[in-house]
């Protein structure tokens, strides 16, 4: 079993659940679905989830009640689900090495989320920045589920004793919180949740917009043209980076001064492996329109393989359907036994009962799950 300390640097000793050796620690992360996923997602979360895949016990969530954060339709959400399990798996998340599932399927998310809203504060939940930009101008008027929105990412992460959480630059703050939270909690009832790390990649953490360079590039973006959607055919690619914004001057070159083609840059040398300085010096006296065009092409050509396995994902749904309701079944049976073990810290479940059962009769507390 994991054995939970307050430092995040944990002890993985015999697991019986785990996919694979023991000593692995365990990665969680999740993404909302939420309409176009974006190079930003896929640079920022998705290509390391894979990348790493092979050296964790993982499990990756689509964080539907997440995403209930903002107005959807049922019909939007059901489909979204599906289109992102299917973008997830052509981007080559393997069910044989990591565990895939959909957040509502268990139902100890919502359940862990109300408990630990008992060692959170509204303060730490009003400044996050997060809230802040998403409620910009709203007001009183935003659903209190954006709010709440971290507490459920916390009850995420610390229900399957994470070790190791890959996101984002944007989403450092939240794993922050959740540290906070499980220490908090752990101060008051005892040693339960281990304390997540975050882990974020130094190029890629943050990819901007094409149409503004200091904006993150972001799903929720009105204009089409500021993301590079996973879905973009290749002429809408070359199009979209022909007219991205650019700075003033006309060398290729990263820097503080040039966040724009510090973007572009980054894009080019994640998706072809080439350091930034290499592809800097192939486009000195270049300018901006050969590196665009060639930026295009190397663009289209890393989606590429991606698009084709979509596509037959999409013509399949009951792959992923049968993937994820395996990884339901997989990511329930481990937050079913940790939940059990919160409602005992926590005084709360069916341990009052007189004649109660315990963990000792063979039965945690009495519960028998199907
Ligand atoms: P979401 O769905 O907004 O984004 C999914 C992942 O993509 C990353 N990302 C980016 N990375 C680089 N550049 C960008 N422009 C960019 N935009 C998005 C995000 O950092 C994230 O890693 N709250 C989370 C979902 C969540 C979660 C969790 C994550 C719920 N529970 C538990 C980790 C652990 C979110 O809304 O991600």
């Amino acid at each position: 079993m994991v054995t939970a300390g307050a430092t995040g640097e944990v002890a993985l000793t015999e697991n019986p659940t785990a996919v694979g050796p023991t000593t692995r620690q365990r990665v969680f992360s999740g993404i909302q679905p939420s309409g176009n996923f974006h190079l930003g997602n896929y640079l920022g979360a998705i290509r390391n989830w894979v990348d790493q895949q092979a050296d964790f016990d993982n499990i990756f969530c689509i964080v539907d009640l997440h995403a209930l954060s903002l107005p959807t339709t049922r019909e939007s959400l059901r489909a979204n689900i599906l289109g992102l399990a299917n973008v997830l798996l052509a981007s080559g998340l393997d069910p044989s090495q990591s565990i895939i599932f959909v957040q509502s399927d268990v139902r100890e998310h919502t359940e862990l989320c109300w408990l630990l809203s008992s060692v959170t504060q509204y303060g730490e939940l009003r400044r996050m920045t997060q809230f802040k930009d998403k409620a910009g101008g709203k007001g009183e008027q935003v659903s209190a589920a954006l709010l709440f929105y971290p507490v459920l990412q916390a009850a995420d992460i610390l229900l399957y004793d994470t070790n190791r959480v890959p996101v984002g630059e944007d989403q450092k703050q939240h794993i922050e919180l959740t540290r906070d939270i499980g220490a908090r909690f752990n101060a008051r009832y005892g040693n339960t949740f281990v304390l997540p790390q975050p882990d974020i990649k130094t190029a890629g953490a943050r990819v901007m917009s094409l149409e503004d360079p200091t904006r993150k590039m972001s799903k929720s973006d009105a204009n089409p043209n500021a993301t590079i959607a996973l879905t973009d055919d290749a002429d809408t690619i070359r199009r979209k980076i022909r007219r991205a914004v650019t700075d003033s001057g006309s060398e290729v070159l990263a820097s503080p001064d040039k966040p724009a083609l510090t973007n572009l840059l980054t894009m080019y040398s994640l998706l072809n492996g080439e350091p930034i300085s290499v592809i800097e010096d192939r486009y000195v006296g270049k300018g901006y329109g050969a590196f665009k065009s060639d930026l295009a092409e190397v663009v289209v050509l890393s989606l590429a393989p991606i698009q084709s396995r979509l596509a037959d994902l999409n013509a399949n749904p009951e792959v992923a359907r049968a993937i994820l309701a395996e990884g339901a079944e997989r990511a329930r049976s481990r937050a079913v036994m940790k939940m059990s073990e919160v409602r005992d810290r926590m005084g709360v479940g069916p341990g009052w009962r007189p004649g109660a059962l315990t963990k000792d009769d063979g039965l945690v507390h009495g519960e028998r799950r199907d």
